[in-house]
């Protein structure tokens, strides 16, 4: 059995995750899935405990593994994290919070980014951090130089070990005037966590606003922060002596809803996402229905699915917000396969995103990835060193193979894939996907997909 994926991984175990799928394809996904907190937020919002002298109550929070880590990243620093009262609740008590060894974190970190925002609220409760090496998507290097730029100017002492960072602020942390070089989410979020509870103003430029940022401002400021929002990416933090714990209610998750939406239109089904709300999707309720998809708004979600008319292709380019979210294209791509014509993708906020392609390339699909990225006519993104491009041309009938998952959107996408493919799939390191989507198996099985858990 030959197993195909992003072959620039090399030397993925085959079984990474210890989950494998037998996909039968060739059905429409039809149904109901309930999409809850946004994984990018209520992981974020969790750190945030840290900041408050009292408990905080997180709502709607996902049952994914990357919540796991993050609590229990929580409780090696002695957070208390319990059931709340009602399901999803968290409730996070950070009275007996204290230092943790590497040992004990290293163990937890897992394979997510999320570490590097424990920095500055531990910093501010103890005066000393230490961040493990991260994990996160192979979709690029995922550099942190933005963050350790950041820390540095609050007043941070960074020392950069084999094994990770080792942080310590014995003056304490004080305002900084900080101007991002690229409008990166984990990056304001480090200035945020930290900027709070700092002496002193400081002012961010060149931030990120995608709308998991401007939840993590309410969390804050319900804490009793003062954070001003202002135009063009200016963002001014007033650090204040003490906050407190929050109730906050995660706002639904973007990227599982985008997600799904690719779904219906991929195997030409009818997905009604519950919770989805039209405000954060705009750009990409724009995009689905130029490529031919439909959808209908109610206050209690989304009905997605493909049009009467034969999918079109576009050109599409990934931007920070309020663009098209790198999150988005590809399972977004996974539909393009079926649209008529070509379709250009481009990606120009990570510079690995398109690896995922070659599997479907295996699976009967027309693309072309072009690692220096394209020139085109009507480029709106800035054109970007690290960007790439893929070119799609269809439609393409896809049939079954034997895939690997490369990484969490990336695993979605060839699942999806492997329901519209004509045959049966072998998708492995499934455990990947169900870090970021909360019940997947229940989900599609829901949705009426034929499959099996084989491994
Ligand atoms: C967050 O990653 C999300 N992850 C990503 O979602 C999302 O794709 C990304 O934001 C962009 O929206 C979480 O929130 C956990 P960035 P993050 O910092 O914060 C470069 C998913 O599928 N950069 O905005 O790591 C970086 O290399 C995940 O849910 C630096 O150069 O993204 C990239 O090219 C995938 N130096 C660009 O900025 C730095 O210090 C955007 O990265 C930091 C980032």
């Amino acid at each position: 059995m030959t197993l195909i994926g992003d072959a620039k991984t090399p030397g993925t175990p085959a079984y990474a995750s210890g989950e494998v799928l037998e996909i039968r394809g060739g059905r429409s996904l039809k149904g109901q899935v309930d999409v809850r907190g946004a994984k990018n937020l209520a992981t974020k919002a969790m750190v945030a405990s840290l900041l408050g002298e009292t408990p905080s109550i997180l709502r709607d929070v996902p049952d994914i593994r990357d919540v796991e880590v993050v609590r229990s990243l929580l409780e090696v620093h002695g957070v208390h994290v319990t059931e709340g009262d009602e399901p999803g609740a968290l409730v996070l008590d950070p009275a007996d919070a204290k230092s943790a060894n590497f040992e004990e974190i290293d163990a937890h970190a897992g394979s997510s980014r999320i570490p590097i925002l424990f920095c500055g609220p531990l910093l501010h409760l103890l005066g000393q951090a230490f961040i493990p090496d991260l994990g996160g998507c192979r979709i690029g290097d995922r550099p942190i130089d933005f963050h350790l730029d950041a820390l540095r100017k609050f007043g941070a002492i960074v020392d950069k070990q084999p094994s990770g960072i080792r942080l310590s602020a014995p003056e304490g942390l004080h305002g900084a005037h900080i101007e991002l070089p690229y409008p990166s989410v984990g990056a304001t979020e480090q200035v945020l966590l930290t900027a709070v509870r700092a002496k002193g103003v400081t002012e961010l430029r060149n931030a990120a606003i995608e709308p998991e940022i401007m939840d993590l401002i309410g969390v804050l400021q319900k804490m009793g922060a003062i954070i001003s929002y202002e135009p063009n990416r200016v963002i001014f933090i007033e650090g204040v002596d003490e906050l407190r714990g929050y109730d906050h209610r995660s706002l639904f998750d973007r990227n599982e809803a985008a997600s799904w939406a690719c779904a219906a239109l991929a195997t030409d089904g009818d997905i009604f996402v519950k919770g989805a709300r039209q405000y954060e999707m705009l750009t990409f309720l724009n995009v689905y229905r130029k490529v031919g998809g439909d959808f209908d708004i109610t206050d209690e979600g989304i009905r997605f699915r493909r049009g009467k008319a034969p999918l079109k292709a576009i050109t599409v380019e990934t931007d920070v917000h309020p663009g098209f979210m790198t999150d988005w294209q590809q399972p977004l791509i996974v539909a393009l396969t079926q649209a008529n014509g070509q379709s250009v993708v481009h990606e120009t906020v990570y510079e690995n995103r398109l690896g995922f392609t070659r599997a479907l390339v295996q699976m009967g699909a027309d693309i072309v990835v072009h690692e220096d990225g394209l020139e085109g006519e009507y480029r709106r993104v800035p054109r970007r060193a690290l960007e790439q491009a893929a070119v799609i041309n269809g439609p393409t009938p896809l049939h079954g193979a034997d895939i690997v998952v490369p990484d969490l959107r990336g695993g979605f996408s060839y699942v999806v894939a492997a329901l519209a493919a004509e045959g049966t799939s072998r998708v492995s390191g499934v455990g990947i996907i169900r870090r970021g989507y909360e019940k997947f198996f229940e989900k599609l099985t829901a949705l009426g997909a034929d499959f099996d858990v084989v491994g």
